[in-house]
């Protein structure tokens, strides 16, 4: 199916797909919906690096430079290409923010319409604004992420929707082109990768990834897994739903996860773990990633630079980094970009005083 934006005589814009086709669902007939997503940066950082000390090496893989600010893209190149392949004239999603605000670009590109369904009063402000400039139907609901995706699946189940939430195994699929990029990037896997858990995706995408990558010879081992869910909202650590996930980190306020079974799975057969982060912690990582390392992401993101430090500084870690290796490798992936969620930061943020536009003004309230 030759669609028209695929027409143009210049080389088209790489994307998952593109790069990543032979490990992908897709075929001659799958009509490419891609706003060049993927290939993010894995950065070295010195400073994290110091902090686990004894020569391990911790690179931070950006995911959120991708077109929309999150990972969801890689996934969502697969699911709306798949959609489009199927017929499909509207999408649906039930989402903490990033899901609807990649859902919503990607209908747009493809030329069909877009549902969201959010709770209401708990969607970071950019992430709500980026689906309204995408032209998405949004539907704030009285309830929880967990209420919104109930709703959705049930609404699908009437065939008028295609559901874009990582319960379509397109999403899964696209999204383990991270693990493929990181193996590529460090010519193996990593020993230790570290990640946030809400809905529970990303890390079976990412186990998945790296599994194929394996079992195709491009790497020689495997990553232990390692996730971290905020401590208000920890289904997976404690093992039972929770009714009223409470967190700051709103991507992952997630009281009952649809990958739970597969996260579980992920973490005993690659001997990781998962573990709980307090708000406080979550907060003074965002913080410390963006001062000391340049690196800015939402609070959610923060999780996994969060559980790093408490990996190798605190003796209740579910996983303790004292006893790894020399010269270990270290993948945290952190997932959104921080601009998605300003409120997070404005409410640490000092007032601003104007001075005289003078020299003198300015040099005196730099403290010259
Ligand atoms: N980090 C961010 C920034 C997210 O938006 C999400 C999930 C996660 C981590 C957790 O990933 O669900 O695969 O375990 N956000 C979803 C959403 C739920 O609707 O945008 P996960």
């Amino acid at each position: 199916m030759q669609m028209e934006w695929t027409t143009s005589k210049l080389p088209r814009e790489t994307g998952v797909i593109e790069h990543y086709r032979e490990y992908l669902p897709v075929s001659e007939a799958t009509p490419i919906v891609s706003l060049g997503e993927g290939n993010t940066p894995l950065i070295y950082c010195l400073q994290l690096s110091k902090r686990v000390g004894r020569g391990c090496e911790v690179f931070v893989k950006n995911e959120g430079v991708n077109p929309t600010g999150s990972f969801k893209d890689r996934g969502m190149t697969v699911a709306v290409s798949k959609a489009m392949e199927h017929g499909a004239t509207a999408l649906i999603c039930a989402s903490t923010g990033n899901t609807s605000a990649s859902a919503a670009a990607y209908a747009a590109r493809a030329g069909i319409s877009c549902v969201v369904v959010l709770p209401v009063g708990k969607i970071a402000t950019g992430k709500l604004l980026q689906a309204f400039a995408y032209g998405a139907k949004i539907v704030a609901v009285e309830g929880s992420f967990d209420d919104a995706l109930r709703i959705v699946c049930e609404l699908a189940q009437h065939g008028d929707f295609a559901v874009v939430n990582s319960i379509n195994p397109d999403r899964i699929a696209g999204q383990k082109s991270a693990a493929f990029e990181i193996v590529d990037v460090l010519g193996d896997a990593p020993d230790f990768h570290l990640l946030p858990v809400g809905n529970a995706g990303n890390i079976t995408a990412y186990w998945a990834g790296y599994q194929e990558y394996q079992a195709r010879r491009r790497s020689t081992k495997l990553p232990e897994m390692i996730g971290f869910q905020a401590a208000g909202a920890a289904p997976i650590f404690y093992n039972r739903i929770i009714e009223k996930p409470d967190t700051i980190a709103s991507a992952i306020r997630i009281g009952n996860p649809a990958s739970w079974k597969q996260a579980r799975a992920a973490i005993a057969e690659s001997h990781g773990a998962i573990d709980i982060i307090s708000d406080e912690e979550i907060i003074a990582a965002q913080t410390w990633l963006a001062r000391r390392e340049g690196i800015f992401v939402e609070p959610a993101s923060a999780a996994g630079i969060a559980g790093l430090f408490k990996c190798c500084e605190s003796d209740e870690a579910a996983y303790s980094f004292q006893k790894i290796p020399d010269a270990s490798r270290i993948v945290c992936t952190v997932t959104g970009h921080g601009l998605k969620d300003p409120e997070a930061v404005i409410e640490r943020m000092k007032e601003l005083k104007s001075v005289p536009a003078t020299v003198e003004d300015v040099q005196r309230a730099i403290g010259l």
